[in-house]
């Protein structure tokens, strides 16, 4: 039977932090190079080689941050490659991504220049893999001191007078693998030691993040934070992504049967069980959730787009992959009491992105929609609910169709996200408050015929946000009917 109910109960004590919505920016592909930072002879508007419709686009939806330079290239990048005169920057290969060639054209002040165009906070992950104590010391005093010191003349030669004061910082990446294939009582002692040494200037104090767990690596997780000092954490990461098939054949991006989407959305929704899973084992050390679980790599990762290069990571982004941002942003707000900062991979034109670009041409996927529509969540109180859904179910096999959360801005504005999976089956939710009070419901809702739809260069609106007229209030209820295959964010005042 296709109905469902909601129930959203008083405020909690706490918010839906903004950083749960950030972003993701590797040296990979076309994400930085021919995505954010192009050719100056492409005929495109630009701010040095920043790509300004691109900005644009990012700033509409206000991501929160933006984290650089990796991934796996963050363990082999050497920053001091990446400033000064740029054609006195030596070159380097990417060994993790397609072994080509890299300029270092981007470096740290292109980085911070980007994202003050883009009014976000950067999040630089720092080598521990192949790098020193001593280089990453002198990076966050490069971009963070504002006193007399051998950094900050450097960075003022290089043009830059005051300090960015950055307070993200990431001390290495995926450790246990592509960070230097670590043990997790190895990292956790060379966490301590880098971060000694990752100084807070004055009016710059530094929030760092351990490199955590991938997926089901819960001794990771334990190791952390047994061996860390809970005040030298700002955030303990965790890195997990959807994988239709299997890590050897990927599945396609756009071409899937109803069996392959439902496992799709059933390993997306995995999600809730790891954060809950990774939170419990915090809360063993940390009961009073002073460190954060930053989820800093997430997202659909599919095979390549055929004819492409298969180190570049380019994917097609189609209604299926909104979903899983829906549904995953739901997850994340239902645990923000611990999940207080995510970033999904990748921005523009790699993994699950929000942005697809070609040449002077740029598109917006269902993806990027999904963020415009969660905007009204950030930095809002969230409001726990209880929630009762029909099951779609595959062969013997069942998931809940709906997934919700729901918050409060600073108005009193109420806004619920719903999402729901079944592909064909409209559901008809009703939903009751413990406590809010509201007369008017507005809404707005992204879907299309097909979860195999996606936006082209040829046709770039296919997939695109529409007015909602299907929710109504009913008493002191509200009604909705949930149309297959969407996303429906309402606004309740
Ligand atoms: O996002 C692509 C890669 O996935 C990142 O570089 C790495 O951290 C992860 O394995």
């Amino acid at each position: 039977q296709n109905t469902a109910s909601l129930v959203v109960q008083p405020k909690s004590d706490h918010t839906i932090s903004r950083h749960i919505y950030g972003h993701f920016s590797e040296h990979l592909g076309h994400c930085i190079y021919d995505g954010f930072w192009v050719d100056p002879s492409l005929n495109v508007a630009k701010k040095d080689r920043i790509r300004l419709d691109v900005v644009e686009a990012l700033k509409k939806i206000h991501i929160p941050n933006l984290r650089w330079p990796g991934g796996c290239f963050a363990d082999e990048y050497h920053w001091r490659d990446g400033i000064g005169p740029r054609e006195q920057r030596p070159k380097m290969v990417n060994t993790n991504w397609g072994g080509v060639t890299e300029d270092n054209s981007f470096g740290t002040h292109e980085f911070l220049e980007l994202c003050e165009l883009l009014q976000t906070e950067p999040y630089i992950s720092a080598n521990v893999g192949s790098g020193t104590v001593e280089e990453m010391a002198k990076w966050v005093e490069y971009f963070n001191f504002d006193g007399i010191s051998p950094m900050s003349k450097l960075r003022k030669e290089n043009g830059h007078e005051k300090p960015w004061k950055v307070s993200f910082l990431g001390v290495g990446n995926e450790s246990w693998g592509c960070g230097g294939n670590m043990t997790p009582a190895f990292y956790a002692d060379q966490y301590r030691r880098y971060a000694t040494y990752a100084r807070n200037y004055p009016g710059a104090p530094l929030k760092k993040i351990a490199s955590g767990a991938s997926d089901w690596d819960f001794n990771w997780t334990e190791t952390c934070m047994k061996q860390i000092p809970l005040g030298q954490m700002w955030g303990l990461s965790l890195h997990y992504y959807t994988v239709p098939k299997t890590w050897n054949d990927k599945g396609s991006a756009t071409s899937f049967t109803e069996q392959e989407y439902f496992t799709t959305m059933k390993k997306c929704l995995a999600m809730d069980s790891l954060v809950t899973k990774h939170s419990a084992i915090m809360d063993k050390y940390d009961p009073q959730k002073r460190v954060a679980l930053v989820v800093d790599e997430w997202g659909i990762w599919t095979n390549v787009e055929p004819g492409t290069n298969p180190g570049f990571l380019y994917q097609q982004n189609s209604l299926r992959d909104a979903l899983i941002a829906g549904s995953t942003l739901n997850i994340f707000n239902n645990h923000s009491d611990r999940v207080r900062m995510a970033e999904l991979a990748q921005t523009v034109n790699v993994l699950q992105a929000l942005i697809l670009t070609d040449k002077e041409k740029m598109l917006l996927t269902p993806t990027y929609y999904v963020f415009d529509l969660y905007k009204v969540h950030h930095d809002a109180q969230y409001l726990p609910i209880k929630l009762n859904s029909p099951a779609y179910t595959s062969g013997n096999e069942q998931i809940p169709a709906v997934n919700a959360s729901a918050s409060q801005d600073s108005t009193g504005a109420i806004h619920i996200s719903l999402v729901n999976l079944n592909p064909s089956q409209k559901i008809a939710l009703s939903t009751s408050f413990e406590q809010a009070k509201w007369k008017t419901v507005t809404g707005e809702v992204l879907t299309s015929a097909k979860t195999t739809d996606i936006n082209t260069f040829e046709q770039p609106n296919k997939v695109h946000i529409e007015k909602f007229s299907g929710a109504k209030k009913q008493g002191d209820n509200l009604v909705v009917e949930l149309p297959p295959a969407s996303i429906v964010v309402l606004e309740l005042k």
